[in-house]
């Protein structure tokens, strides 16, 4: 038995995302529930939100993947691992990976990719980049496309003011590929069995619920020391990490975790704002917009940190692309 040559490292060479379809502001929520424009505002950040009409997952997925790779200049082809994390995919089988990749028109003939989805909610985009990242590192892939996708609205309860508020749709992507040096950190990931139950997507009903008081305390307590086991994983210190990329949840968790981090004077990427929490999409979606709207430098390491059902996290550094 021998391991093949690992590669030193891997970097994220683009990035995408796609939006859904529709615009959702509170004031129309309004119009639904019991809750109002303000206390939305207060208590989340949230303003407007993006709601899939007519599109499902993979179209959202399948969107942002073209995206990133045609902001990574590397042609479809060259993928050979499509990773997709979603707690909303459509079907049990085949997965949204799979989905996404014919869509792409991969594996034509008849040598696809490898595809696989990732359920760990919220932070199922980290866990996803850890997992390309060192398929790469090993040599069990060479360039992989990584996508956070979801439709919330799909598994929400449009009468529960206290869950419907927050969810919307979206997805956004990073093409990985080997590098000389690393500029993918190692991914620390874990979880909370005491929290299994806090965030929800299952019988009896099938919808989104979420003790959310629970995982606002543990956001505000424990979320910061896991992000910043990241960034000693990858040898760095808090000092050089120029952008913060949490999970999208709520910007009363946001802006605590990066005044907790000493990165309150960073770039803190709050897509929340107009996006909404779109779990597992909410990292990449929020990056990718950021970094496509010129808010994002170029080579700088940035920290992701994603949190939610399960009970899971990761985290981990990782330099935004090069341009051109
Ligand atoms: N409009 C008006 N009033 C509301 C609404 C609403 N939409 N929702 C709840 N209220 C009321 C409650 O009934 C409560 O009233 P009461 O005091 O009379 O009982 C009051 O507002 C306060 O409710 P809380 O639940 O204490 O509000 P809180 O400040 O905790 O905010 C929230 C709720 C936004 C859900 C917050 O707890 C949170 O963000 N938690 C973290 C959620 C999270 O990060 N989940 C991560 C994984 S899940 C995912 O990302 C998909």
């Amino acid at each position: 038995m021998r391991l093949p040559t690992p590669a030193a490292g891997t970097e994220i060479a683009g990035l995408g995302h796609a939006e859904a379809s529709r615009l959702m502001d509170n004031h129309e929520l309004e119009g639904m529930m019991d809750t109002s424009d303000e206390w939305i505002r207060q208590r989340t950040g949230i303003v407007t939100r993006r709601i899939a009409d007519g599109q499902t997952v993979a179209d959202l997925a399948t969107d942002a993947a073209r995206h990133a790779l045609e902001d990574s200049g590397l042609p479809a082809e060259a993928i050979d691992l499509v990773v997709v994390a979603t707690t909303t995919a459509e079907e049990r089988s085949p997965n949204t990976a799979g989905r996404v990749s014919a869509a792409l028109g991969l594996g034509a003939d008849g040598r696809g990719p490898g595809i696989m989805d990732v359920n760990t909610a919220c932070s199922g985009f980290e866990y996803a980049l850890g997992v390309a990242d060192q398929s790469i590192r090993t040599g069990s892939a060479t360039h992989a496309i990584v996508i956070g996708a979801e439709k919330l609205s799909s598994v929400t309860d449009w009468t529960d003011r206290t869950t419907a508020v927050l969810t919307a749709d979206g997805a956004g992507a990073a093409v990985v590929r080997p590098s000389g040096t690393p500029r993918i950190g190692p991914v620390v990931w874990g979880s909370k069995p005491a929290l299994a139950d806090a965030v929800r997507i299952g019988p009896p009903s099938g919808t989104f619920s979420q003790n959310g008081r629970e995982v606002l305390r543990w956001a505000l307590t424990d979320a910061a020391d896991h992000a910043r086991a990241a960034v000693e994983r990858a040898g760095l210190a808090l000092a050089d990490i120029q952008v913060l990329a949490a999970h999208q949840a709520n910007l009363r968790i946001i802006e605590p975790l990066a005044d907790a981090l000493g990165l309150a004077d960073r770039i803190v990427v709050t897509d929340v704002t107009e996006s909404g929490n779109t779990s597992a999409a909410s990292v990449p979606l929020g990056l990718s917009r950021w970094w496509h709207a010129g808010r994002i430098p170029e080579d700088v390491p940035a920290l992701l940190f994603g949190f939610g059902g399960g009970f899971t996290y990761a985290g981990m550094v990782a330099m935004t692309p090069r341009r051109g």
